[in-house]
């Protein structure tokens, strides 16, 4: 990792991310997403943290959106520490968004960067395991608001910040049971099944234009804090980590690789983090 000539030597300070980027599809030069403004949502913890340490460490500036500030913050230190970046902290409960928080969010941002050139959307509420006959109507209200309702006030409100933007890229971040529902997954399923018809209206709405590429991306089992939750008994050992999806978040915003070409994607797909886990072990 100290050796300098290494593809991944610009990664060195963040271990749990250089292990895999050595077996990147794509040479990703180091500064691939520099001038990039990123907003990740749930960037405290999980999956969220990982993508802002990521795309940070790529130089992009990355807005910290989440629910717990002391988590946020530890986030910012590391990013404003190991990396060259400046993030930004927003606090910020999805439960309680509404339309004026939001339009102060977009506010901020447009005020502060001009453009906004990604949303990813991590954050999220898993609710109980209960069956339908037995759920709680409170719970499902709670995990709409914050998997769906949230989602669309914050692609709403900075719509206007993403169409300044020359290529800007929401992710839409589903699940297995977005896709297929199963038994006692309850408004988790339903919500991810919102989400992913979200991510395919906005993403036919905007593909003539051609500005914003939006996408819903389905993890699968990773090694977070959700997924102890939803599997108790799971060996988190198992399971990959959330660094080990970084490729496919980080190719999603369209960094420039090392020989300074641009990888795109068509607009709309539905991807799968353990689709393309298996691509990248093939090359
Ligand atoms: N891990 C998996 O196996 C798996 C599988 C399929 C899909 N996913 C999806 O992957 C995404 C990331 O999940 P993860 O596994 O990384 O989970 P995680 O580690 O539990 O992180 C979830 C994040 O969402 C934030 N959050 C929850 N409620 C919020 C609210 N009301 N307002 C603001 N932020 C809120 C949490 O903030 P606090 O920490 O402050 O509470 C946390 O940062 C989610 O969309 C999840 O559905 C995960």
């Amino acid at each position: 990792m100290n050796d300098s000539s290494a593809p991944t030597a610009h990664l060195s300070h963040y271990p749990e991310l250089a292990e895999h980027a050595q077996s990147w599809s794509h040479p990703i030069a180091a500064d691939a997403l520099a001038g990039k403004v990123i907003l990740v949502t749930g960037a405290g913890a999980g999956l969220g943290a990982a993508t802002a340490k990521t795309y940070a460490s790529l130089g992009a500036t990355v807005v910290l959106l989440g629910r717990t500030r002391s988590k946020l913050e530890a986030v910012n230190d590391w990013i404003s520490e190991h990396t060259q970046t400046r993030p930004v902290i927003v606090p910020c409960d999805l439960e309680k968004l509404d339309v004026e928080t939001a339009a102060n969010l977009a506010d901020s941002v447009t005020e502060a960067f001009g453009a906004l050139d990604g949303i990813v959307h991590h954050a999220s509420r898993l609710g109980p395991r209960a069956p339908l006959a037995h759920y709680p109507n409170d719970e499902w209200q709670r995990v709409m608001q914050t998997n769906v309702n949230a989602v669309f006030l914050l692609n709403h409100a900075l719509f206007g910040a993403m169409d300044a933007s020359k290529r800007a890229c929401v992710v839409h971040t589903s699940s297995t049971v977005g896709r297929q529902g199963r038994a006692y997954w309850g408004a988790y399923a339903a919500s991810k099944f919102a989400l992913e018809g979200l991510s395919q209206v906005f993403a036919d709405e905007t593909e003539v234009a051609g500005r914003i590429k939006v996408f819903s991306v389905n993890p699968g089992g990773t090694r977070t804090a959700m997924r102890k939750a939803a599997y108790p008994l799971e060996d988190p050992q198992t399971l990959p980590t959330p660094e080990a999806h970084m490729e496919l978040f980080v190719l999603l915003q369209q960094p420039m690789n090392s020989d300074g070409e641009a990888v795109e994607f068509v607009t709309g797909q539905q991807l799968d983090c353990r689709d393309w886990l298996g691509k990248v072990q093939i090359v």
